[in-house]
């Protein structure tokens, strides 16, 4: 039986975590987009594509050696045979990613993509991003806005990223990203039929029941 969730939010909402454990719990497919983009990011940084050239990287999407996987138990990102999932996760991809989001021709290859994969998944799946619910999915059977306030998803993405974080950065990682983001696809509110989910109070375990009742 079909079953597509589509969950979106801002950085340090806690979408990835509480969008793996809902693909677990009911034998879901799980899509991450945003490591979409951040292959994409590394692949421009690779090939020395100017990032703020529209065509030349819409033109890296569309020829994107990408392999990615959707099983939320194992995190699988090659590019070109690279694995790259640890290095899309660096501080050198997370400053340049929202520059390469910001292409609308770009963009419309890897919803293309990202629709392919969904339904190659017999439309069983969980998706999460920026624009699952508007544009990727619409028409998912749950469509989820996970917010948390600044505080909590600074808090958040500082103890993922482990360490000792240097708080100027931190800041411009999640807080001036999603600025940046915010206005190429709008996710600080929910479309019509998108429920909000608020995790700012909410253990990983409350969330995911909070999306699961959805
Ligand atoms: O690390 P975080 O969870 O904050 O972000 P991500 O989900 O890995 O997404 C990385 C970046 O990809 C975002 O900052 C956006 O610029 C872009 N993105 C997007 O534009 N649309 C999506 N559906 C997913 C990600």
């Amino acid at each position: 039986e079909p079953l597509v969730v589509a969950i979106d939010g801002p950085s340090g909402s806690g979408k990835s975590s509480v969008a793996k454990e809902v693909a677990r719990r009911f034998g879901l497919a799980y899509l991450d987009t945003g490591a979409m983009y951040r292959a994409l990011t590394w692949w421009c940084l690779e090939q020395g594509v100017d990032l703020t050239d529209a065509a030349a990287v819409a033109g890296a999407a569309a020829a994107l050696p990408l392999e990615q996987g959707t099983d939320p138990d194992r995190e699988v990102v090659v590019v070109g045979g690279t694995d790259v999932a640890a290095a899309i996760r660096g501080s050198r991809v997370t400053d340049a990613v929202s520059a390469v989001a910001t292409h609308p021709a770009a963009r419309a290859v890897l919803v293309a993509r990202q629709q392919q994969v969904v339904a190659a998944s017999g439309r069983r799946i969980v998706a999460e991003g920026r624009d699952i619910t508007t544009v990727v999915a619409p028409d998912a059977d749950a469509r989820i806005l996970l917010t948390a306030d600044e505080r909590a998803r600074m808090a958040r993405r500082g103890l993922q990223l482990g360490g000792e974080q240097d708080a100027e950065r931190l800041h411009r990682q999640v807080v001036g990203r999603d600025a940046k983001d915010a206005t190429v696809v709008d996710f600080t509110r929910a479309a019509d039929g998108v429920v909000t989910v608020d995790s700012s109070e909410l253990t990983v375990e409350q969330t995911v029941q909070a999306v699961i009742d959805v």
